[in-house]
């Protein structure tokens, strides 16, 4: 069966969560492609180079979870050439046999435009920023002007720009519990595979 979730939405939303919760539910692989791009910002030196020669074991180093990892991913994702060496990997994890949940922020627009699903998952900046210094904590303000940095940069760049696609579900989870959030989406997920 090939079917896949697409999963799109601005930093610290809860794509994450919602990705791997859909993911267990259905028995799908999950890709968080944001890590893609945290690997080849880690890796310094020439991008493109380092984008070309990702290989799987470079998503399994540690601190790519941390606050400079995402400056950094956010910052090599403007470059066409990066994003470009990264499509087919991301293609082939989508429309593989058995059903795959990816998260991110072009995959409903660009690298997968065919999805069954699409889940655009958003809340406001400063509840974003507060989940977010949760996890990091340090000075709140700082974490904030990190989210709203990385939005406008996301947002603002000419290849695979941050959007809803027209076709996407959006889920502001700005007022929602993290259960509420991921019951919602599992159930957009049923009512797709029941009108197939
Ligand atoms: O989802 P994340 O915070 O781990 O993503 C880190 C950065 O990587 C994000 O700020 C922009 C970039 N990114 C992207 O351009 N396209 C994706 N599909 C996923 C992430």
């Amino acid at each position: 069966m090939i079917f896949t979730v697409a999963i799109d939405g601005p930093a610290a939303a809860g794509k994450g969560t919602i990705g791997r919760a859909v993911a267990a539910r259905f028995g799908f692989r999950h890709l968080d492609t944001g890590l893609l791009y945290r690997a080849v910002g880690a890796k310094g030196g020439d991008p493109v180079a380092a984008a070309v020669g990702l290989v799987p074991g470079d998503l399994e180093q540690d601190g790519l979870r941390s606050l400079a990892a995402g400056q950094a991913a956010s910052k090599v994702a403007v470059i066409p050439e990066v994003r470009a060496a990264l499509v087919a990997f991301q293609r082939r994890f989508a429309r593989a046999d058995g059903g795959a949940v990816l998260d991110g922020r072009d995959i409903g627009t660009v690298i997968c435009p065919e999805a069954e699903v699409k889940l655009y998952v958003t809340a406001s900046a400063e509840v974003r920023a507060h989940r977010r210094w949760l996890e990091v904590g340090g000075d709140q303000s700082v974490v904030l002007a990190e989210v709203r940095e990385r939005d406008a940069r996301d947002m603002g760049r000419t290849d695979a720009p941050l959007r809803a696609a027209a076709d996407a579900v959006v889920l502001d989870t700005s007022e929602m519990t993290v259960e509420a959030a991921v019951a919602r989406a599992i159930a957009v997920v049923e009512q797709a595979m029941e009108g197939r």
